[in-house]
């Protein structure tokens, strides 16, 4: 077993630990009651995070969840329903946080999470009358984390935001990763802002900072969602110290994240030369390595079990579906030494088959 400290961590992009240059920032924020709307270190954070997407404010929160939540309950009634991809994170990991607001979700399937706008006007019934739930918003992943960091296609965004809007419906983005679909695509932020009522965006992921994600609108709804943030105990005091994280993040790790990138993309070469039918590289668009060991002679859990024994943390999602997340944290020589387990266990996994 090695030893804990030696362990290469793949398992989320959200177990990076700050910076020390990140925590010297922090250290130095100057800090207010937030809940009293002082603290200036928050205050330019939410203008700073709302201008980058072309919209009028924003609300730093703990937790991206929330920043989910706290969006789609201001565009959906209660009663209501909102329809997102099956293995969207608001379908599937958010533990029903829906209900809270008496939103009901219908979803879509689709292969590696990507959009397709018609199947998704398909499902939408808006004004439905007494008999079904009517639909009020559609939320979309971008990047899409069990989809394999997978980047929507722009068009379909495109088209699914003009459509939905003359049929009267709201469009909400889960940007948890928006900031990996704008590096790899070259798409602005802007650009992306101007096709969604609501977005939430992740500092914790891979941007570095420990922890804050923002819900971004126009000032009515984040002014709701202001008084709905304190209901759900979420009101934070001098939390300046995390909003500067937060600069810190924006201002040094943005480009950075085409390095992990490029490591995702090494790791599913070797995955792909060492068992084929695992992954197509060529899927990996961003920092998330989704492996198919439905082929294999061992189920995820087992191969996460033998990766761990080698020093390897690996994510397994599924009975044969494994995540590999890189990030800051992730040296090119860990990197390395990653694709050289994951090499020896897929050969020892597939040899029997
Ligand atoms: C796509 C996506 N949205 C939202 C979240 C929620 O973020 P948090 O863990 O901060 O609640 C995650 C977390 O991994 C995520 O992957």
């Amino acid at each position: 077993m090695a030893d804990s400290l030696e362990f290469i961590d793949l398992r989320s992009d959200t177990v990076t630990k700050p910076s020390l240059e990140m925590r010297s920032a922090m250290a130095r924020a100057e800090v207010g009651d937030d809940v009293y709307s002082d603290d200036p270190t928050v205050n330019s954070l939410e203008e700073r995070v709302a201008e980058l997407f072309g919209k009028e404010a924003s609300l730093f929160t703990p937790s991206g969840s929330l920043a989910n939540q706290l969006s789609i309950r201001s565009l959906v009634s209660p009663g209501e329903e909102l329809i997102c991809e099956t293995n969207s994170h608001i379908a599937r990991a958010e533990l029903g946080a829906a209900t809270f607001s008496g939103i009901t979700t219908r979803t879509w399937l689709a292969e590696r999470g990507l959009l397709n706008a018609s199947q998704v006007l398909d499902l939408a019934k808006p004004d439905s009358g007494p008999y079904l739930v009517s639909t009020t918003a559609i939320a979309i992943e971008n990047t899409h984390n069990f989809g394999g960091g997978s980047i929507q296609p722009i068009e379909e965004i495109a088209l699914l935001s003009r459509q939905a809007r003359e049929l009267g419906l709201f469009l909400h983005l889960d940007g948890a990763r928006i900031w990996n679909a704008h590096v790899a695509s070259g798409i602005s932020l802007l650009e992306y802002g101007k096709y969604f009522e609501t977005i939430s965006v992740c500092l914790s992921k891979g941007l570095g900072a420990p922890v804050g994600s923002l819900m971004i609108s126009n000032k009515e709804r984040i002014s709701s969602a202001r008084v709905w943030r304190k209901r759900y105990g979420a009101g934070m005091r001098q939390v300046g110290i995390l909003a500067a994280a937060g600069h810190y993040a924006l201002d040094h790790n943005i480009s950075r994240l085409a390095d992990d990138h490029i490591k995702a993309k090494k790791l599913a070469q070797v995955c792909a030369s060492a068992a084929p039918s695992t992954i197509n590289p060529d899927f990996v668009e961003t920092n998330i390595v989704g492996l198919d060991l439905s082929k294999a002679n061992v189920s995820a859990l087992e191969f996460a079990s033998s990766a761990k024994q080698k020093g390897l943390l690996v994510s397994a999602l599924g009975k044969s579906y494994l995540r590999l997340v890189t990030h800051m944290d992730i040296t090119d020589e860990a990197n390395e030494r990653a694709g050289a387990i994951l090499k020896e266990l897929l050969e020892r996994a597939f040899v029997l088959k």
